[in-house]
């Protein structure tokens, strides 16, 4: 079987919280970079920011705005809370934030920017499982918050968090999980 069917047969999320940090190489990261933005984009209004969180940045940005933000949401927040929101970035090697940033344009729709920024994002996912790393696309509570899309570069008039792709070290693999039933979603129209 062609080995990029085969591999998107059996593909599978390893969750954040599943992972090891590790590391990613450069090179690894570079290529992984580069998938992601080899996506289709309808008029190539490139409507897309990324930024990758790694170093110390995972914990800069975990301490002064995930737990901030979230102290804000959750004034009753316990101290074990807000450590996790410090530590959240940490779970992974490098956390790739993906904004999509619409442009305006006379007859490209918005949506369309959007669906690209998804796309955006499941090359990055994987390119990063294809290099054998855990990766997952996670949104969580803070994609939705505006200081958070702020510190991205976003503009809450109009840009959205489309991401947080996390990629880091298997511990083990992970195992399989339930899949849609075909004949419920497919369908085929001959005439
Ligand atoms: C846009 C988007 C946001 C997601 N956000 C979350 C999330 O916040 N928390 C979560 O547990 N899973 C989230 N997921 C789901 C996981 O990334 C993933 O789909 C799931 O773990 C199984 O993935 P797999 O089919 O690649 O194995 C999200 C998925 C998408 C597409």
């Amino acid at each position: 079987m062609n080995e990029i069917i085969n591999f998107l047969k059996k593909r599978r999320s390893v969750t954040a919280k599943a992972m090891n940090d590790g590391q990613v190489s450069l090179d690894h990261l570079n290529e992984i970079l580069e998938c992601g933005l080899r996506v289709p984009d309808h008029g190539a209004l490139n409507p897309w920011k990324i930024t990758v969180i790694q170093g110390e940045a995972k914990k800069r940005i975990g301490n002064e705005i995930l737990a901030k933000e979230y102290k804000l949401s959750n004034p009753e927040a316990s101290n074990d809370d807000l450590d996790y929101e410090k530590n959240r970035l940490n779970r992974a090697a490098i956390v790739i934030v993906v904004l999509c940033t619409p442009v305006f344009h006379p007859k490209i729709p918005k949506w369309e920017m959007e669906l690209s920024s998804g796309a955006v994002c499941s090359n990055l996912l994987i390119a990063a499982q294809s290099l054998g790393y855990a990766a997952q696309w996670l949104t969580e509570w803070y994609s939705y918050n505006q200081n958070v899309l702020k510190e991205f570069g976003g503009d809450p008039k109009t840009d959205k968090i489309a991401g947080f792709i996390y990629i880091g070290n298997k511990q083990k693999e992970p195992v399989e999980r339930r899949r849609p039933i075909k004949n419920k979603i497919i369908s085929f129209i001959d005439k």
